[in-house]
């Protein structure tokens, strides 16, 4: 995976016609003068818009400006922008190209990678969606300069991920390698994953670790998706293998990531949210588990969970 440079990320604006930019990035990054002759849909509070409305929305914005099954749709933010954008570039005239400039952390190691795409139901994230890899991922890391703590702790949590799905990203931590080393380790590692098993029906279902919880943590609470993910990979250890325990110690301080307390979240809305989980197989809950997907039943993890995590969640 290559890195870009601010210039060279320009340069795809001007050739560009039609293109989607979160509001934010667009102020902090970009001209007014750069999005002028362009048909461009600004995205407001991403993850808030990354449903069926604004898709919609999007549509028929591209529509009413005549784009065709030629054009290549330029798609500029965070993963719940790339998610969304992706998602109509998927289904807009039976799908056309897309291109994406992934401008938050968790967006370049991950959001950004792979052509999943989609939106949030009612009933759940990302439950509509499809598969369509963009043609490029062009990362370019002066985006983080203007990412809070907040969102670049987020995105350390899939970096986290990773170290414990590839050695060698566990690795380059304990190297204290630079942060674009790992971040185009952890790319060029998803990429590898995605090349093999497309559609998820084999070893790509690893990506998830952590997730089944950190889905939940993630719906019930206000806590980023990244961060929801941190928690949920140390619920996961804690319930399935303990002696992981001190290595997420050791990772979560390497990467000066703070990792919430899961007191006052409710251990039924968790259970809840998790029972309609997508992997879920004859009501029995997903989980990645050493690298493997494993199936629990909601009386089994509700054991789990009162033996192991007593003091911590309510
Ligand atoms: N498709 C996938 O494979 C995949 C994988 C992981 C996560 N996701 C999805 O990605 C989303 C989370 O991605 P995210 O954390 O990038 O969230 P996001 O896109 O909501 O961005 C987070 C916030 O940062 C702002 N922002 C974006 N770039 C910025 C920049 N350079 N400077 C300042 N502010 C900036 C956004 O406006 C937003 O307020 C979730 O919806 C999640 O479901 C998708």
């Amino acid at each position: 995976m290559e890195i870009y440079s601010k210039d060279q990320i320009n340069s795809l604006v001007i050739n560009h016609n039609f293109i989607i930019v979160d509001r934010a990035v667009a102020h902090l990054h970009f001209l007014q003068e750069d999005f002028s002759d362009k048909r461009v849909y600004f995205v407001d509070r991403p993850e808030f818009s990354k449903n069926l409305e604004n898709f919609e929305k999007i549509c028929d914005f591209f529509l009413d400006h005549n784009i065709s099954r030629f054009d290549t749709l330029l798609v500029i933010g965070g993963g719940a922008t790339s998610d969304l954008a992706g998602f109509v570039a998927s289904t807009i005239l039976r799908g056309i190209k897309w291109k994406v400039v992934p401008t938050t952390l968790l967006s370049m190691v991950d959001a950004a990678i792979g052509g999943k795409v989609g939106v949030n139901s009612r009933l759940g994230k990302n439950l509509i969606g499809n598969f369509h890899l963009p043609q490029k991922v062009y990362i370019a890391t002066e985006f983080l300069s203007t990412l809070d703590e907040y969102q670049i702790d987020s995105g350390k949590g899939e970096i986290l991920k990773y170290a414990f799905l590839d050695e060698k990203i566990k690795a380059l931590i304990y190297e204290k390698v630079s942060f674009e080393k790992l971040i185009k380790a952890c790319a060029d590692y998803k990429n590898k994953i995605v090349k093999d098993d497309f559609k998820e029906e084999g070893k790509r279902v690893i990506l998830n670790f952590g997730h089944t919880f950190g889905h939940a943590i993630e719906k019930i609470t206000s806590f980023s998706h990244g961060i929801s993910v941190v928690m949920g990979i140390k619920l996961c250890l804690t319930l399935f293998t303990p002696s992981k325990l001190k290595m997420f110690d050791e990772l979560t301080k390497l990467l000066e990531i703070k990792v919430p307390s899961y007191q006052n979240i409710s251990l039924d809305e968790i259970l809840s949210y998790m029972s309609k989980d997508k992997k879920n197989k004859n009501s029995k809950i997903a989980f990645i588990v050493n690298r493997k997907l494993v199936y629990y039943s909601l009386a089994e993890v509700k054991k789990l969970i009162r033996e192991n995590c007593y003091d911590d969640i309510n």
